[in-house]
């Protein structure tokens, strides 16, 4: 049986830290499938469609196995439709921990079927989240090394940040 697992995020935009816990994630799984779902915690700088746009071009060298997509409804009912066995998470800090464990019960509790895993990513990435990309990029902080070169462009371009 192909194994495969939902990466859910926000992905506002992906991180160097997510492409980690994906190339972690195909060690495990056959299939992943990369899915934009809505946080209603949080407001985006990016829209559905560049932070789509940003994924297909950071995850290139994974194309064979992983896809794109976005849904509007609860995680569960994704993983259902699509016929994934588990949810990937990473894990970064035990700082994590309280809203990942909270979110995971949620979703066992919606359905007992759908088995959450958590990775942890790389110790380089271990501080890097896109809020915080983002607010050093605002501020005109180098963070090149922490996202995909194509974020970078795109980070650049939405704060108007001139080229070095
Ligand atoms: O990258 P994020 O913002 O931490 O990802 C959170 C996300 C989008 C995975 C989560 O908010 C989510 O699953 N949203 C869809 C609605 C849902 O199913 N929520 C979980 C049960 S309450």
């Amino acid at each position: 049986m192909c194994k495969t697992a939902i990466y859910p995020g926000s992905f506002d935009p992906v991180t160097n830290g997510h492409i980690d816990i994906i190339s972690r994630g195909l060690m495990i799984f056959d299939k992943l499938i990369v899915t934009i779902l809505e946080n209603p915690a949080k407001t985006t700088l990016f829209t559905i469609e560049e932070r789509m746009e940003l994924l297909r071009e950071s995850l290139k060298k994974f194309s064979d196995r992983i896809e794109i997509a976005s849904y509007g409804g609860l995680l569960v009912d994704y993983a259902v439709a699509r016929n994934a066995q588990a949810i990937l998470r990473g894990m970064r800090a035990v700082s994590d921990f309280e809203y990942e464990f909270q979110m995971a019960l949620m979703n066992r509790k919606l359905n007992r079927d759908i088995q959450t895993v958590f990775l942890m990513t790389g110790l380089r990435w271990i501080f890097t989240s896109s809020s915080i990309i983002k607010e050093a990029v605002k501020f005109g902080g180098d963070i090149e090394s922490m996202v995909p070169p194509v974020v970078y462009k795109k980070l650049k371009e939405k704060f108007n940040i001139p080229e070095k």
